[in-house]
């Protein structure tokens, strides 16, 4: 991140300072009200997988969005936590031995091997339920609409045509099930499933908090999935040319795997060229915002310049 604004990199880590608070309050280890207990091995592996680490991007576009469009409190803060609660569990199942395989994430070791894979499965389930019992939660929203909408919304990202589908088309194009793909249509639909859906989301879920109109929404959208597929395409890049040390990642994996990428097929000079154009995609959506809207124009281009 040393090579961003700092005014920047200073906004996303107070936002990623209230997140983790509010994480931390969610994923508290003994029973909350309702609740008869909270078994300590699954609460703690959650814990394991979701606090002390990772940039808290997606909740600060959902809460700068949100921002954006005159919906300041409480609302945007815990849709974007619940987002990042799903995007914690993904990044734990997809870590699996069956899945990528992975022994570091976030600078520690991944969940399964922290605790067991039992107990990984277990405490992504647990986290992505978590996350829809947030948003459905009075205390998210006093609108049964408005919470109606926000799930509907993660449940759309998440699931067969969202993050899950993404990641079966990932595994597929590696030829475990006879034949690869790697064609530059099956790339970008892989990208935008896995990684750009749980990304545009987070923009939308501002916009939905903020009861933003059909044009509004349209042209975040328009900004929330070209930087999720850029996003995406500079997590491949970190993979072939960062350290594990600066990307808290094991990186040089994707090749070992055989994975579909745009690199893969066209090469890190003209994957950063489509970065490049991706953001540019990026800040066209946001036009029609002006001023308002360089918080998120400096989110796009943090997308793709990162170092972690
Ligand atoms: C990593 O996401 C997985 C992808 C979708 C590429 P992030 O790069 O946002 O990971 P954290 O949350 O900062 O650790
Ligand atoms: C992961 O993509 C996307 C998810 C839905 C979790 P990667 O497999 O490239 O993510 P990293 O590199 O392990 O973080
Ligand atoms: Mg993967
Ligand atoms: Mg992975
Ligand atoms: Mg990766």
């Amino acid at each position: 991140m040393t090579s961003f604004t700092t005014d920047f990199t200073d906004a996303l880590t107070r936002a990623a300072d209230l997140i983790e608070a509010l994480l931390d309050e969610l994923l508290a280890p003994t029973a909350r009200r309702g609740e008869i207990a909270r078994p300590s091995r699954l609460v703690a592996a959650m814990r394991h997988a979701t606090l002390g680490g990772g940039k808290r991007l997606r909740p600060f576009l959902a809460v700068e969005t949100a921002r954006m469009l005159g919906a300041e409190g409480v609302a945007a803060m815990r849709a974007g936590a619940a987002i990042e609660l799903l995007h914690c569990y993904s990044l734990v199942h997809d870590d699996l031995p069956a899945m990528d395989d992975d022994d570091m994430r976030r600078g520690r070791s991944t969940v399964h091997r922290a605790y067991d894979e039992a107990t990984a499965i277990l405490a992504g389930d647990a986290l992505q339920t978590l996350a829809f019992e947030v948003l459905a939660d009075p205390a998210t929203h006093p609108d049964a609409e408005v919470r109606a909408e926000l799930v509907l919304g993660l449940a759309r990202a998440a699931g067969v045509a969202g993050m899950a589908g993404g990641q079966m088309l990932d595994l597929a194009a590696e030829g475990r099930y006879g034949v690869t793909s790697s064609q530059e249509t099956q790339i970008r639909q892989i990208d935008a499933l896995k990684t750009g859906a749980i990304i545009a989301f987070a923009v939308e879920a501002g916009a939905i908090i903020a009861r933003a109109d059909h044009a509004v929404r349209s042209d975040l959208l328009r900004y929330g999935r070209a930087i999720g597929q850029a996003f995406q395409i500079a997590d491949d890049l970190l993979d072939r040319e960062g350290s594990a040390e600066a990307v808290g990642k094991r990186t040089g994996k994707d090749q070992e795997h055989g994975k579909a990428t745009l690199i893969e097929l066209l090469g890190p000079e003209a994957a950063r060229r489509e970065c490049a154009r991706l953001v540019d995609e990026a800040l066209a959506g946001l036009q029609p915002f002006g001023d308002r809207a360089d918080v998120l124009r400096q989110a796009a281009r943090f997308t793709v310049a990162r170092r972690s």
